[in-house]
Order: structure tokens, then sequence, then C-alpha cells
């Protein structure tokens, strides 16, 4: 691969904010990295939509960011998207390609009852792909899963400023706790990237005792790695959120976003 020139960005995209979640840990590796961070406003929630859909949607959109940005690499930050798409879009894209996958394998380590939840939209939970990973990582275990497309709508709320619907939160729990089995349920992987925005929500209503996990930290090392040696800007520059026109989900706040290092909005 050629060196990319310091200023190419690194592309992060999901269907809404649920992708700061991982920008954030990136950041924290790669301070002056240049961002473009895309959210798809007209197609939010991506947990709601058909396989086939998102399978030719989410290539469309990139191939058209990558067109418009230039990135060095693009990650999708958003599991119904990677679970659903990632193929299509390394076919389609000449750049790397990082994608977001349930922590379905850390999860597996870390119980001790051999229970785990799996929490994501209800496209990510019916796919094959989960049954893949439980198959080679949790062989033995027990994994429940359920689709919350309540929790995706609480965690843009938050970031929008508004208050948490504690109900959301509740049921979410509810449906992987009420499942047979589901009292024993020690690991809950959050394999959703809007999840994390509602650590504290959802920590509160599981007790001290079950451990919320996601893959963040682990594709941050994972982008870090892949941009080895590349050159960066000396100094941070503010990035960019570029959301495609919705006329159901307004724009976010500025304020939200800049402490993720946003420091200007625009629609695509
Ligand atoms: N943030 C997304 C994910 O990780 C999806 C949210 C949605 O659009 O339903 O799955």
């Amino acid at each position: 691969m050629t060196t990319p020139s310091p200023d190419a960005p690194i592309l992060f995209f999901d269907s809404g904010l649920g992708g700061l979640t991982v920008l954030g840990p990136t950041r924290a590796l790669l301070p002056t990295a240049p961002i473009v961070y895309a959210a798809d406003y007209a197609g939010l929630p991506y947990g709601k939509k058909s396989d086939e859909e998102l399978a030719a949607r989410v290539p469309a959109l990139l191939g058209r960011l990558v067109e418009r940005y230039q990135p060095r690499l693009a990650v999708i930050a958003c599991n119904t998207a990677s679970t659903i798409a990632l193929p299509h879009v390394r076919a389609a894209l000449d750049l790397p390609i990082v994608g977001t996958v349930p922590a379905i394998k850390p999860a597996a380590e870390r119980t001790k009852t051999g229970v785990i939840g799996v929490l994501g939209t209800e496209a990510t939970v019916r796919q094959p792909y989960v049954d893949d990973l439980s198959a080679r990582f949790a062989a033995g275990k027990t994994v429940l899963r359920h689709g919350s497309p309540g929790l995706v709508t609480a965690a843009e709320a938050k970031l929008h400023g508004q208050s948490v619907d504690p109900d959301a939160v509740r049921n979410a729990i509810a449906g992987l706790r009420d499942q047979p089995g589901g009292d024993a349920i020690d690991v809950i992987v959050l394999a959703c990237t809007h999840f994390p925005l509602l650590q504290e929500e959802l920590q509160a209503v599981v007790g001290p005792h079950v451990a919320l996990i996601d893959g963040a930290a682990g594709i941050a090392r994972r982008i870090a790695h892949l941009t080895e040696g590349q050159p960066w800007p000396a100094e941070a520059r503010p990035g960019i959120a570029a959301f495609t026109h919705s006329d159901v989900h307004p724009l976010p706040p500025l304020a939200a976003l800049a402490p993720y290092g946003i420091g200007r909005i625009e629609t695509i």
C-alpha cells in the first residue's frame, strides 16, 4: 500500500451515533488522527432493515463517502452493518476496512457461570455470523440473545440531551434474563455500538456482578496496528461529522460530539 498523506482521515461509519463508542478509544491511541464520522440518519435504525437492504445500502453509501473524503482506512463502527455487509464492502472498495463484531470470544473467556447474554439489534442477533462466533468461541456455553431497538432510540436520545426511557433499559435486560437459564447470565456482550453509550444505565439495572463488555478497545488496537508507521498531522485538528439527510432524525448538538474531537457537522 502507498503511504497516505498525513491529512488522510480515518472514516468511521454507523447508522447513527453509536460509532462514537469506537471513535473514543481510537482517539486515545491516535490523538492526532484526522477524523470523519459518518452517520446514516436517513437509514437509522439499521436493526429494523432486511439483510438484503443493508447488503446493498452500506457498500453504496461507503463508496460515496470514500470518494468524498479519501480516507486511509474505513471503520464500520456498527455491528449490524458489519455482520451483514462486511464482505460486500470489502469486495467493492479498495482500502482497508475494519469491522465490528460481537465480543463473544472475550465474553466466553470471562464467564464463570457459562451463561452469556448477547444484546444487539434485531438484525444482528438473527445473523448466522453470531451462531458461528458462538460455535467457535463459546462451545459448551449457553449464549442467549435479545434484539433491542428500544436501546438504540434511548442511546440517540441521550446524546440529543433528552432523558433515557428507564423502561427501554429494563425491558432490554428482561429480554435476556427472562429466557430459560437467563438468571445465570454473568456477562453481557453489548453487540451494538450504541449500547455502551448507556453503560451506566444498563449497569444500574443488571447490578455489579454482571459484566458488560464490548469490542471497542480491541477495534481501536486493530486500527492502530493497521496504520502503524503511517504519517499523522503534528497536532489534532477538529474532525467532521457527516450525516445523511433525514426528515425524522434531527442533527445532534455539536456539543455532544465535541468530546470526540468533532468540530463541524455537515449533511451529505
Ligand atoms: N449501531 C448499530 C449497531 O452497532 C445499529 C443501530 C441501528 O441502526 O439499529 O448495530
